[in-house]
């Protein structure tokens, strides 16, 4: 989406003009454009807030506020691990810097093959199998460090 594609302006106008009379329009608008195409580049954030007269600063600042949010392309599987209370006092710190450490990105960042992205995820509502990550929406209980590597091959296999 480097550069707006006519199809992809006409999409947005469409987007906006579904959300524009509800009461929190800029929040459905951006979830159906994160749907829809995966991340919110920032001309996409431009042709936004032309259309519903927001100040790009404010668009930009809730698409990094929440992690639902992308502006950048996901990768094919985004792994979120749990940094929350119940998740992080059970050591998912350490999940996290494995999986960091195996795939060579930071949180937040995609691997160059476009396979995997790595989220920081606050509280998934599964504190009772704490820690918990969550691979393209399907829960992992009970993670370790162990388990890093396993789960990451099992992925690489899948393609
Ligand atoms: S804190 Fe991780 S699931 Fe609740």
């Amino acid at each position: 989406m480097a550069k707006l594609q006519a199809h992809a302006v006409k999409q947005i106008t469409e987007i906006v003009n579904r959300y524009k009379d509800e009461e929190t329009p800029l929040m459905m608008v951006l979830e159906a454009i994160q749907s829809e195409y995966g991340y919110i580049p920032l001309e996409v954030q431009e042709l936004v807030s032309s259309l519903m007269n927001i100040p790009v600063a404010e668009i930009y600042g809730v698409v990094t506020f929440y992690s639902f949010f992308s502006l950048t392309p996901k990768g094919k599987y985004v792994i979120g691990v749990c940094l929350g209370t119940a998740c992080y006092v059970k050591g998912s710190q350490l999940v996290m810097d494995k999986f960091s450490e195996l795939l060579g990105i930071k949180p937040g960042e995609t691997t160059a093959d476009g396979l995997f992205t790595l989220d920081a995820l606050r509280c998934i509502g599964a504190c009772g199998i704490a820690p918990a990550i969550s691979i393209n929406g399907k829960v992992y209980p009970k993670m370790s460090v162990d388990k890093v590597a396993g789960i990451i091959e099992e992925y690489r296999a899948a393609k």
